[in-house]
């Protein structure tokens, strides 16, 4: 159970919505209400209820001032590009205790702090977030109090795991857990065409790959085993998943995922320049 004060989500798209379903499970109590925002009334309808106030910037431009003002979790949900304006715009109508939590890639905790007087968070969740089996990295700025960054831990919880680390980590940490699941579905695509050209329908195929990416994660979960003790069951001395690994091992995917982290932590960088 946790018991959150009251939270407003400024940009409610594809992550705040994820944010947002985790602070509506049944486990969760969020005193003082929520409130969401958005541009357009079609999205901010669809996220309208008893326990949601839901705001559209068409039908009232005043609307994320309305959101933010009384509420002590102000998570920022917009794009990159938009977060100093908003900073700006929601900045004066912001609670003195409010605590305000940057979901933005490359958007620094110092850009953020040099435009609002409040304590400031970054957090990098991942889209897994959406079935509550997120991975979100928190990185507290300089004013957030240990109390401050409970709070924020206790939001990105009800979403999956979190791991608190410092700001100079958390373009890594998005480098692996933030873009992982495009990574991993990438492996499913390349395996799902390998399946088709062994002669199987796409839809055989995908229920052997997509089956078997699913159990082999649940598998890795519930044994509580290491990966490489898992896959060792699975590799029989001299069999043929053997000589499946040794192609894989040929090809190096482990000098393959250096690059790809790398190229992926250098477009942060140019991102954060501008
Ligand atoms: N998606 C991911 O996997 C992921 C992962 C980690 C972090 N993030 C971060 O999350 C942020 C949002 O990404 P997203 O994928 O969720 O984008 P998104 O779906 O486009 O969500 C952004 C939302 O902000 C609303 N919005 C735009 N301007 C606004 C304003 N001035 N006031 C209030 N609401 C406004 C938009 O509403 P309308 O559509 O009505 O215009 C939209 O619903 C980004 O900064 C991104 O870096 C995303």
């Amino acid at each position: 159970m946790s018991t959150l004060p009251t939270i407003a989500i400024i940009g409610a798209g594809s992550m705040g919505v994820a944010i947002l379903s985790g602070l509506l499970a049944p486990s969760v109590t969020v005193e003082g209400g929520i409130r969401v925002t958005n541009r357009t009334e079609a999205k901010a309808a669809a996220l309208r209820s008893d326990t949601v106030a839901s705001y559209a910037l068409e039908n009232d431009p005043g609307a994320n001032i309305t959101a933010v003002t009384g509420a002590r979790i102000v998570i920022i949900g917009v794009k990159p590009a938009m977060v100093s304006d908003l900073l700006r715009e929601i900045g004066p109508a912001l609670a003195e205790d409010a605590i305000v939590v940057s979901v933005a890639a490359g958007v620094t905790i110092s850009t953020m702090e040099a435009l609002v007087a409040q304590v400031v968070l970054r957090a990098m969740p991942n889209t897994p977030a959406l079935v509550g089996r997120g991975v979100t990295g928190v990185s507290p700025g300089s004013r957030a109090t240990p109390e401050d960054v409970a709070l924020a831990l206790t939001v990105f919880d009800t979403v999956g795991q979190v791991l608190e680390i410092p700001e100079s980590k958390i373009d890594a940490l998005s480098t692996i857990s933030g873009s992982g699941p495009a990574y991993v579905f990438y492996l499913i695509e390349q395996l799902t065409k390998t399946a088709v050209a062994l002669g199987f329908t796409w839809q055989e195929a995908a229920t052997m790959v997509n089956g078997t990416f699913l159990g082999a994660a649940e598998l890795l979960e519930a044994s509580g085993e290491e990966p490489a003790e898992l896959r060792r069951r699975v590799t029989s001395p001299k069999g043929t998943t053997e000589r499946a690994i040794w192609e894989l091992e040929k090809a190096d995917l482990s000098a393959v995922f250096d690059r790809a982290t790398a190229a992926a932590l250098a477009r942060a960088k140019e991102l954060a320049a501008g």
